[in-house]
């Protein structure tokens, strides 16, 4: 992020000025990527911020860190408690983006991270609005492979993982796409750069297994929950690059880019070129979630206010 955000973040149990929030140039996680981290969103509805389903995202980064024995200091419980005063300590009152982030340390140039190397978890905030412009996004299949599990797991959210989200955008943006989808290893569409995809054929929807090199996303589970709870069959299973081209509908899923529609994928206009009604009814559903107008749905929000 280029603009400075709320005026604190939280540094390891303390509230540090914004630009006091530094490191020094040895940080391990600087050379190696060692480093987990979370995007977590909160709304601002009802004089009120709502942060959704914080817990589950402080209890993924926990699983993060595990992959690669990193330790974190706090408990997602204690991270969860961290986040709203920071929302407070800020008075951010408007829609923000929650970056808590665990990262190696002073470690020296040693390769074995263990349980005991020292690591440092920050959890910074800023206003945050809509991450892709417009009514739906043009994609593309990148070039480049989804890492695998054999390699840099995707399962854990870890800051290294990320070069290989950040070469598939910079190819797609090069050819005027909005967003890349990535294939895995065997050809099966994994998921986009940062968010996971969905494919509606004959009002059923689909969706790749997170064994396809998927990250396992929360905004992923919730379309699932509230699909099913709306009637919609929903399928995990593999997905040939082809169907994108025959699907009535695709829409990815992400806490940035919240429930977003593709129009086109490789210049292939999906259904009619416009936002499917199927994919409507979910992110207009889920518009109402993170508002706070579905009771049922209340305990994934906690109020900062
Ligand atoms: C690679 C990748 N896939 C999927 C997602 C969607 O995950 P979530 O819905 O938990 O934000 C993200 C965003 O964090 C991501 O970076």
């Amino acid at each position: 992020m280029k603009a400075k955000g709320g005026e604190y973040v939280w540094f390891d149990g303390k509230f540090v000025k914004w630009e006091e929030a530094s490191v020094p140039v040895m940080t391990h996680a600087l050379h190696y990527g060692t480093a987990v981290f979370e995007g977590i969103r909160g709304y601002a509805a009802k004089e009120n911020v709502f942060v959704f389903r914080l817990k589950d995202h402080m209890e993924r980064l926990h699983r993060s860190a595990g992959v690669y024995s990193f330790s974190i200091n706090y408990s997602p419980n204690e991270l969860s408690d961290a986040t709203i005063e920071l929302i407070r300590k800020n008075q951010m009152k408007e829609s923000c983006y929650i970056r808590p982030l665990t990262f190696v340390g002073l470690h020296g140039i040693d390769l074995n991270v263990t349980r005991d190397s020292p690591t440092h978890t920050v959890i910074i905030i800023f206003p945050f609005a809509k991450y892709f412009k417009g009514d739906g996004i043009r994609a593309c299949v990148s070039s480049w492979r989804r890492i695998h599990d054999s390699s840099t797991p995707p399962i854990s959210k870890a800051a290294g993982n990320y070069l290989n989200s950040i070469l598939a955008t910079q190819e797609s943006k090069r050819n005027g796409y909005d967003e890349s989808i990535l294939l895995d290893r065997s050809g099966n569409v994994s998921e986009a750069s940062g968010e996971n995809i969905f494919l509606v054929r004959k009002d059923k929807i689909y969706t790749p297994y997170t064994a396809d090199s998927a990250l396992e996303g929360i905004t992923r589970d919730t379309a699932m929950t509230l699909a099913k709870e709306m009637g919609y069959e929903v399928v995990e299973r593999p997905i040939p690059r082809t169907e994108l081209y025959i699907a009535d509908e695709i829409f990815l899923t992400g806490t940035a880019a919240e429930i977003v529609p593709v129009t086109s994928i490789d210049g292939h206009p999906v259904g009619n070129g416009k936002e499917g009604p199927v994919s409507r009814s979910i992110r207009e559903m889920y518009g109402k979630v993170v508002s706070g107008d579905v009771k049922q749905y209340r305990n994934w929000l906690t109020a900062a206010w």
